[in-house]
């Protein structure tokens, strides 16, 4: 890959990809296409904005003419998607918005795609790759046993899933009638550096650093399966370079923690770290989210065995890093929390 579109690379696991691709690829060029959202963010990517192998462009991913532009104007040979709506809680208040990006926005990118790769004897050029970053919960809930694998039924139950698997089946689709080549990712729950406090642990580390009740749906015994996000960008590194056209790769760390774990992961090192007063007392189990799924469990060994991947950040370590991130960058905090965050946080959780 050289000249890569990468869309929603303001958003937490985009910006990451970027720092980590910057740094790690002297020879790539790449093209940020974001509508910065209010889960974009500029600020994420202010270390490499002058490097002359990165540039940003405010758009919306299903504005079809604007991206075409792109692919002739930078000659586009990869894209990696990770633009979408990502919260499931939102897409529980108004399901429209996640329609329209992640399943409309998918078909735009792949149709453009497929069009400006074509050899023009119905096949593609040489070595291009669209990326479809997808995520576990197109599989729905597991019981307490077994793991999802890349030939799971799909059974999402949110907006959110529901329309990440339609981009999912719309992204399969271009390979089986096409055969335009293309890779799906389904990752776990992601944590780290930029990730925007409305998700689990930003949002309770940035309540334990006010003081704030932390808000814990239900009994608080669901469970994730968390990977720190630097690993999840090496796989996507991965799968965009070597992965075999069509296939679908899960990535996850066998990470399973119930979220009142992860929670008072958080309280223990911030009451240790930073402020003594902080403890389980601030804890609040709150009415649960509807249709919330009880347990994801990924099963990596396909990328591991294809691929060679595998997750060099232990939870114990990264949750660490990702405190310390949060305690060292107070100022990215307070900034993404003003405004429209209070609204969302009011609306959400006072009175629940
Ligand atoms: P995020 O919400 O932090 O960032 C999304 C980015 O997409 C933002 O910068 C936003 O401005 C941009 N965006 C939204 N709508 C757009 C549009 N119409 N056009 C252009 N840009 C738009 O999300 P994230 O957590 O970084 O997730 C990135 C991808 O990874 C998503 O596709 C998500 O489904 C997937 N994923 C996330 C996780 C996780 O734990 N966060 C796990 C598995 C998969
Ligand atoms: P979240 O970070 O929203 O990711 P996802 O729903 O995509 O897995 O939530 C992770 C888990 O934490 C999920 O089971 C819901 C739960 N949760 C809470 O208990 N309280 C909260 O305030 C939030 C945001 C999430």
């Amino acid at each position: 890959m050289r000249n890569v579109i990468v869309t929603g690379g303001a958003g937490f696991i985009g910006s990451n990809f970027i720092l980590y691709e910057l740094e790690k690829d002297p020879d790539i060029f790449i093209v940020n296409v974001d509508k910065l959202t209010y889960a974009g963010n500029l600020e994420n990517l202010k270390s490499v904005e002058n490097d002359p192998r990165y540039v940003f462009r405010q758009l919306d991913i299903c504005d079809a003419e604007e991206i075409a532009k792109l692919f002739d104007e930078y000659d586009i040979d990869t894209v990696i998607n990770f633009a979408a709506e990502s919260h499931v809680d939102r897409s529980i208040e108004d399901p429209m918005v996640f329609i329209r990006t992640n399943v409309l926005g998918t078909a735009t990118l792949l149709n453009i795609a497929k069009e400006k790769w074509s050899d023009g004897k119905g096949g593609f050029k040489e070595g291009v790759r669209y990326l479809q970053v997808s995520t576990d919960e197109v599989y729905g809930s597991l019981g307490p046993e077994g793991f999802f694998r890349e030939d799971t039924p799909l059974d999402p139950h949110s907006p959110y899933s529901a329309s990440k698997a339609s981009a999912d089946m719309i992204t399969k689709s271009y390979y089986d009638t096409f055969k335009m080549p293309i890779n799906i990712t389904r990752c776990s729950n992601n944590y780290g550096p930029y990730q925007f406090p409305e998700k689990l642990i930003p949002l309770m580390i940035n309540n334990c650093l006010n003081h704030k009740d932390l808000p814990v749906y239900g009994d608080g015994l669901q469970i994730r399966d968390w990977l720190y996000v630097e690993d999840h960008c090496k796989a996507i590194d991965l799968v965009v370079r070597n992965g075999v056209v069509g296939q679908v790769y899960n990535i996850g760390g066998h990470n399973e923690r119930t979220n009142l774990f992860i929670v008072n992961s958080v309280i223990s090192y911030i009451h240790d770290h930073k402020d003594e007063s902080v403890d389980d007392g601030l804890i609040k189990h709150v009415t649960d989210r509807k249709g919330h799924d009880r347990r994801y469990g990924i099963d990596p060994q396909k990328i591991k065995d294809a691929l060679g991947w595998y997750p060099e950040t232990p939870f114990e370590r990264g949750i660490v890093k990702t405190i310390e991130w949060y305690l060292n960058n107070e100022e990215w905090i307070e900034d993404v929390v003003s405004g429209e965050y209070q609204k969302y946080y009011e609306s959400m959780y006072d009175n629940r």
